[in-house]
């Protein structure tokens, strides 16, 4: 299989073409293809008809003999017509970067929800593509460009049965898989709500594909989330209750992984993992620092968060896989950290190792407490379970047992002071009394 990338001039993006390719690589081989070569080509615009240039297009086809391939990958998303015209010319199957990303979100969606997201977001992208999809899967129908779940790259899932419905059984398909995600949707709703009555943080972990936030995730909790040198190895969130050093409870939930060049709609067809951020108290950005395209990787999280539509949410930066850096030595992480341009309030951890985690709940802990409501109670010896709540819940930053109750200050979710409304500023009210 033949890559080919572009570096479009307007695009302003801040990956070069060599460096963007190179991820392609991986993305194709994370799907179990083998790349034979790659090409590229800097532009100012895109050409209407093939994207890339005609002479370009000539270099492609000459390729041919000396590389044998069999299926071409577009680092960038082509228009139906650019598809088809190029298959023509070259007659050989072309897809691009978001049908390559969809085939690996369908081997990886495990949950029930992020199949029904994956089979979705795949039609979606299919409709408009279908007469080309068609015919190349008639053509590549028992060739090597096939792969392990029967389809071919790009139809995996809904591609296997495509060769007998017809568009209209598919615009079908699309309303029901939206209601089902609607259903879905709703019993996360009163899930959130539940979770938001009794004043749990949620901290999500955001970050570029492969930086780490399973293995954080699963380091911080103890528990077991698949992790794998792979790319887009999670998509669906998973929650984890875990314990800040003070005692209280917070919930940590990881997000499917971004990447450039993934249209943002697909990012928000991901539902769930949007819901999941917008509705988090705290973003941990996980970053690979060891990762040579690190800072751009950094950006393009930045601008898809942008992008999402999540702005102002409190953010900390963790600098992950800090044990692959030579030498391990903290005036040396702080050197790649600002060459760059990381926040100066980082945090460095290894996830693997379980190194700076303490320092990182910590600082958790610290900026949760900023967005808490301080408050001074005196708590009746017979209302241990609010005692008990602010230690799970909230900050206790003094805590004095004294002859009318416990004497607590310190600071609490807003969702729960109105349970302590009546014990506030020390003195114990009378209920019913202002
Ligand atoms: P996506 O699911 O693609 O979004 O990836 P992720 O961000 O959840 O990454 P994951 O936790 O799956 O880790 C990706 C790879 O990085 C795995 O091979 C991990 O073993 C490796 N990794 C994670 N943390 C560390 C670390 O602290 N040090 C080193 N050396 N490797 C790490």
């Amino acid at each position: 299989m033949l890559l080919i990338g572009a570096e479009i001039a307007i695009d302003h993006s801040p990956w070069c073409v060599e460096d963007s390719l190179q991820e392609l690589a991986l993305l194709a081989d994370t799907a179990g293809l083998e790349v034979v070569g790659s090409v590229a080509q800097k532009l100012t615009h895109p050409f209407p008809k093939f994207f890339i240039g005609p002479g370009k297009v000539r270099e492609v086809a000459a390729l041919r003999e000396q590389l044998n391939y069999d299926l071409i990958i577009f680092d960038d998303e082509l228009t139906p017509g650019q598809i088809r015209n190029l298959e023509k010319e070259l007659n050989t199957a072309v897809l691009d970067r978001t049908a390559l990303i969809l085939d690996i979100f369908a081997q990886h969606a495990r949950t029930h929800e992020g199949r029904l997201q994956v089979e979705l977001a795949q039609y979606e992208y299919l409709l408009p593509r279908l007469r080309r999809q068609w015919s190349h899967l008639e053509r590549q129908a028992g060739t090597s460009g096939g792969t392990s779940a029967g389809g071919v790259v790009g139809l995996r899932g809904p591609g296997e049965t495509q060769l007998e419905i017809d568009r209209r059984l598919i615009d079908r398909r699309i309303a029901w898989l939206k209601e089902q995600l609607a259903n879905v949707h709703r019993h996360r709703e009163l899930y959130r709500k539940r979770r938001r009555r009794n004043g749990i943080p949620v901290i999500a972990l955001v970050g570029y594909t492969n930086a780490g936030k399973s293995t954080l995730l699963n380091a911080l909790s103890g528990a077991d989330v698949h992790t794998e040198d792979q790319l887009f190895a999670t998509l669906d969130p998973t929650t984890r209750q875990i314990e800040l050093p003070g005692g209280q409870q917070v919930l940590l939930t990881d997000t499917v992984g971004f990447i450039q060049k993934l249209p943002t709609q697909l990012v928000a067809a991901f539902r769930a993992t949007l819901e999941e951020i917008s509705e988090a108290n705290l973003l941990l950005h996980v970053l690979d620092i060891t990762h040579p395209n690190a800072q751009e990787q950094a950006q393009t999280v930045e601008m898809t968060l942008a992008e999402l539509g999540v702005t102002n949410k409190p953010i900390l930066t963790v600098l992950n896989k800090v044990d692959s850096i030579t030498g391990v030595d903290e005036a040396e992480v702080g050197c790649l950290a600002e060459e760059l341009g990381m926040p100066s309030d980082y945090i460095a951890v290894s996830a693997q190792r379980a190194w700076g985690l303490e320092t990182l709940l910590t600082r958790v802990e610290a900026a949760l407490a900023e967005m808490m409501a301080p408050l001074d109670a005196l708590i009746p010896y017979n209302r241990n379970d609010l005692v008990a709540l602010w230690h799970e819940r909230g900050l206790v930053e003094c805590e004095e047992f004294e002859a009318e109750g416990t004497h607590i200050q310190g600071r609490l979710p807003s969702a729960l002071t109105s349970q302590f409304a009546h014990f506030a500023n020390g003195k114990p009210k009378k209920p019913g009394s202002k």
